[in-house]
């Protein structure tokens, strides 16, 4: 609600008995400042002093209803103005207080426009709470991990600083990347992503710093590097990890003196460009190792954001299952849903691929369902297997108990295989020569089952 009064004292009185009863209020002094406020503040109730003589409260009261139908108006009037009130009530307000009032009688003005507005009031606080809890821009989850990152994001974005984003496959890393940007003052500006890892080291180099004219067979023309032609937006540098040390030590330099030299020129140009990095590498260990520049990693890594791998924050599973889903059922006639059980499927699985495999499943079992409800057996293979753990529970509790049932816990040596496999491959983060040694078989027989069984994407798990 919204307190008009000059009375600094008689403002903040009504501002405190608000709030106390459960109001959000906000409080001005100047009659010229209510058209504003009301702009930037969506509000139910207006309470306003009407003095008697003057005739400008009467044109904002009937200003405010002109232009605001659904709020309700509580005039506040010289107990010996009657005439004031009225015209107060002419001019539309639902409701008037004469001065001085007191707690209950404002309580109770309250409470009756209250009713009058409270149901719009819980739709639109409710929409406010989905909007703002879903997540941050398009980004979804509110774990505690999630509430974290977007606290620290919202700060980051309004600096310039560089940002190296830190997260296994699938994270999101690319996604709040563009959040970073969309967040901060250049949103408007280009969003340049470059994937250091899927292109050869000579045409990173033309990519991101240019080149001129007949720098190298094929240059017919000059071309101005992504660094440049951002202008003030952002460059994202994906798999940063990837950079070999001669274009570290290129990139290292365009950092710190901010231009470029274009490939074959021999002059410099100036960038602009805000840099954020990502890697799903362990780039500290890379710089112990020697093979990327601890300058640089220093450089990139004034600040680092570290997305949570999805089973590390189970509770958003369902959130982003429905994300999923809505998304699918914008651009599809029938409405698809999940069942319990593939829920609970999701919760329990590990997610090796993160949401990118989440939203993969989703669209996997939108596909393989006929009656619209994505039910466990269209789920990917993946997922209706029991983890690992909870087979090594079952077979052990199933030798104490030696019960009948006993037989159904048998799980075929084929898909243990799998499932030890995928594990392996996880856990090492996709080193199949490490993963081959941990499960005591050779590479080769490691790549011939990883044929053997369709597994074409391990760290997806299909
Ligand atoms: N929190 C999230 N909310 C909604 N969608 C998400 C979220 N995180 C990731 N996604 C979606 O999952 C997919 C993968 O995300 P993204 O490409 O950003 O991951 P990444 O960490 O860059 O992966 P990689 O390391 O494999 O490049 C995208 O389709 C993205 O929109
Ligand atoms: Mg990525």
């Amino acid at each position: 609600m919204l307190i008009v009064d000059d009375d600094e004292a008689a403002r903040s009185a009504c501002i405190e008995i608000a709030v106390s009863l459960g109001y959000k209020a906000e409080g001005i002094s100047k009659l010229d400042r209510v058209r504003s406020t009301l702009l930037q503040f969506p509000t139910d109730i207006v309470l306003i002093d009407l003095p008697s003589n003057s005739d400008s409260g009467l044109e904002t009261v009937a200003e405010i209803n002109a232009l605001y139908p659904r709020i309700a108006i509580i005039a506040m009037a010289p107990v010996n103005s009657a005439s004031v009130a009225l015209s107060a009530v002419h001019c539309g307000a639902s409701d008037y207080l004469n001065k001085p009032f007191t707690v209950d009688e404002l309580a109770s003005s309250l409470e009756r426009a209250g009713g009058q507005t409270r149901v719009d009031a819980q739709a639109r606080q409710l929409r406010e709470r989905l909007r703002l809890h879903d997540g941050m821009g398009q980004m979804i989850g509110r774990t505690p991990q999630m509430e974290k990152l977007y606290r620290i994001l919202s700060k980051v974005a309004q600096t310039t600083h560089p940002v190296l984003i830190l997260g296994e496959s699938g994270t999101g890393k690319e996604l709040i990347a563009h959040t970073i940007h969309n967040f901060g003052p250049s949103a408007e500006k280009p969003f340049l992503p470059v994937d250091c890892g899927s292109l050869v080291p000579t045409l990173v180099e033309s990519e991101l710093f240019g080149y001129v004219k007949g720098a190298f067979t094929g240059a017919n023309h000059a071309k101005e590097g992504l660094l440049v032609a951002a202008g003030g937006g952002t460059v994202f540098l994906d798999e940063i990890g990837e950079l070999t040390l001669d274009l570290q030590a290129k990139l290292l330099r365009a950092l710190q003196e901010r231009e470029v030299r274009p490939v074959g020129a021999t002059h410099r140009v100036p960038i602009k460009a805000r840099i954020l990095t990502a890697t799903n590498r362990d780039l500290a260990s890379m710089v112990e190792k020697g093979s990327f520049r601890k300058d640089l990693y220093y450089r990139l890594n004034i600040v680092n954001l570290r997305l949570p791998p999805l089973r590390d924050r189970r509770d958003d599973i369902p959130m982003l299952v429905a994300h999923f889903l809505n998304k699918i059922n914008k651009e599809h006639p029938s409405r698809f849903s999940i069942h319990d059980e593939a829920l609970r499927a999701m919760m329990q699985y590990d997610w090796p691929g993160n949401v990118r495999e989440l939203e993969n499943a989703v669209e996997h079992g939108a596909t393989m369902t006929t009656g619209g409800e994505i039910q466990l057996g269209h789920l990917p293979t993946q997922l209706q297997q029991k983890p690992l753990a909870a087979l090594h529970a079952a077979a052990s509790a199933g030798r104490k108990k030696e019960e009948a049932s006993e037989e159904d816990e048998i799980v075929p040596l084929a898909v243990r295989e799998r499932i030890a496999i995928l594990d392996a491959i996880r856990v090492t983060h996709g080193d199949k020569l490490r993963a081959a040694s941990l499960l005591k078989i050779g590479k080769t027989t490691l790549y011939r089952k990883l044929k053997e069984y369709g597994i074409s994407d391990p760290m997806r798990g299909n």
